[in-house]
């Protein structure tokens, strides 16, 4: 079964265990609410490791006052069910370990593996000091990634990377592993992320796993429980605007025809005046271009806010790369 860990003294106890047993550690962090996208990442490092380890944590500081902190979907013990069932099994035994003179029982080298442990601790156990939700009332260490975290999602959420950064580094340093792993759907987070892991010195790979999506395209995200059927329906037109732009670039490397191509797309189904913004940027300095330099590539990235079944609105995101 897998192990509820609880503490920061629990986790370190069991990495040793893993550092002692000679087993490499992937590290998946989350905030709950699992879906198909958050298991894609548990199954790369469950591919990839010996040991997996996932939390579970909504996390206060990369949560304004005025967002939905409170309201954030929790079903702690799906969650683990889910994390439970799961499980990877090597389609054939890798073959650099399969040569006839090592002498190894095979069917030990495709043994299924399963989520070792899931790390579930209180907001006293993370934030020891405690944390107030407005910035200007904090005290204490702070991470931020300077130059990465004020536009596009930065833009409209200004302490939201400083929150993840931080929150991040906790967890590297409580975890230690030898990969961690984010998903392409928060594409600012993995750049934010990676920059964070090379200029702090931490020693981990950092794994970017592909965008899980519904059948219209819809990106899959903790927030879509929130929506109605017809406007997650509708919202397939965000994916399809995102195609349609790819489709362009294959001709044009101009950032405004690019973003034209995918504004006229979403706003057949999303008025206009909900998309936030849609941006091409550097896919490692998150300049904002005006050409998609061909070789380089970019980040095509866009936010819109659609209506949800509380009478709000919901904010999603999606993103490819050109
Ligand atoms: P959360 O939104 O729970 O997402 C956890 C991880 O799952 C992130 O790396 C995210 O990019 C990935 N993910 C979400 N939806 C996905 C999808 N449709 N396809 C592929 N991956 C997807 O992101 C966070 O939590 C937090 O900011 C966290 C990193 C845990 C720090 O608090």
């Amino acid at each position: 079964p897998i192990q509820i860990l609880r503490t920061k003294a629990e986790v370190r106890h069991w990495r040793a265990a893993q550092t002692l047993a000679g087993n490499s550690v992937g590290f998946v962090p989350t905030m709950g609410a699992l879906h198909e996208g958050h298991l894609s990442l548990v199954r790369s490092s469950l591919r990839m490791n010996d040991k997996t380890l996932v939390s579970i944590f909504v996390n206060p500081s990369q949560f304004a006052p005025t967002e939905d902190l409170a309201s954030y979907p929790r079903d702690f013990d799906r969650d683990v069910a889910l994390l439970s069932e799961l499980e990877y099994t090597p389609a054939e035994t890798p073959k650099r370990i399969a040569a006839p003179e090592a002498n190894v029982d095979e069917s030990v080298l495709r043994t299924t593996t399963k989520v070792d442990a899931v790390f579930a601790p209180s907001v006293e156990e993370m934030y020891p000091s405690g944390i107030p939700l407005a910035v200007s009332e904090q005290t204490g260490a702070f991470v931020t990634v300077e130059g990465l975290s004020s536009q596009l999602e930065g833009a409209i959420r200004p302490q939201f990377f400083r929150g993840v950064a931080t929150v991040v580094t906790k967890f590297l340093n409580i975890v230690q592993p030898d990969r961690v792993y984010f998903g392409q759907k928060d594409v600012q987070q993995t750049v934010v992320v990676k920059r964070m892991v090379s200029d702090l010195c931490y020693g981990c790979a950092v794994v970017v796993v592909p965008t899980s999506r519904a059948d219209n395209g819809l990106a899959l995200s903790s927030r879509n429980a929130y929506l109605t059927d017809q406007v997650r329906e509708d919202a397939g037109a965000i994916f399809k605007g995102l195609q349609r732009a790819v489709d362009v670039y294959r001709t044009e490397t101009d950032a405004g025809k690019i973003i034209a191509a995918v504004v006229e797309t979403v706003a057949e189904k999303i008025p206009v005046e909900e998309i936030e913004y849609v941006c091409i940027n550097d896919l490692e300095t998150l300049e904002e271009l005006e050409r998609v330099h061909p070789l380089k590539g970019a980040i095509l990235s866009l936010a819109v806010r659609v209506p949800n079944s509380f009478g709000g609105k919901t904010r999603l995101i999606d993103n490819v790369i050109l």
